[in-house]
């Protein structure tokens, strides 16, 4: 009994940790995206306050929508691809920003999309 107890512990402990690099893998760093296949999602669920050229200024209930346009803004580190995923997968509730991963309506392959897309804004 003692003995598979543990067994089950150590089995369990292993999956835990798999689980968890996994995770980091998939929500750090650089965006892993296709801008394209971003698009097609950004049309239909981000434009109505985002704006389809990404110039945001929609206010909703507290910080209004930013300027993906502003490259100076944008390559600010404080802006980095982490924090972009942060807001997609968690939302920014006050604002009014949806936490679109966290609901699971937005799939995490479809954020590192969204970002890509989201980073076409600032390029010349
Ligand atoms: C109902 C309006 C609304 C919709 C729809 C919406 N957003 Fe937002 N979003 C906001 C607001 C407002 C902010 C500003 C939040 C803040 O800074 O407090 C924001 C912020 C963000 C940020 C942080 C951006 C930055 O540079 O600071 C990202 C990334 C983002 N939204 C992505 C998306 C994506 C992707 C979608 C579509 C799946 C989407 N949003 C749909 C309202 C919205």
């Amino acid at each position: 009994m003692v003995r598979s107890g543990l067994r089950y512990a150590v089995t369990f402990a292993a999956l835990v940790s798999i689980g968890a690099a996994a995770a980091m893998s998939a929500s750090a760093g650089p965006n892993k995206g296709n801008a394209a296949a971003g698009k097609a999602i950004f049309t239909t669920k981000c434009v109505a306050c985002h704006k389809a050229d990404g110039s945001g200024g929609v206010k909703l209930t507290g910080n209004p929508t930013p300027s993906w346009k502003d490259a100076k803004r944008m390559a600010d580190p404080k802006f980095n691809d982490d924090y972009l995923r942060d807001c997609i997968t968690n939302g920014k509730v006050k604002s009014g920003m949806v936490a679109w991963g966290k609901t699971g309506q937005i799939k995490p392959q479809q954020i590192e999309d969204l970002i890509a897309h989201i980073r076409t804004f600032a390029k010349k």
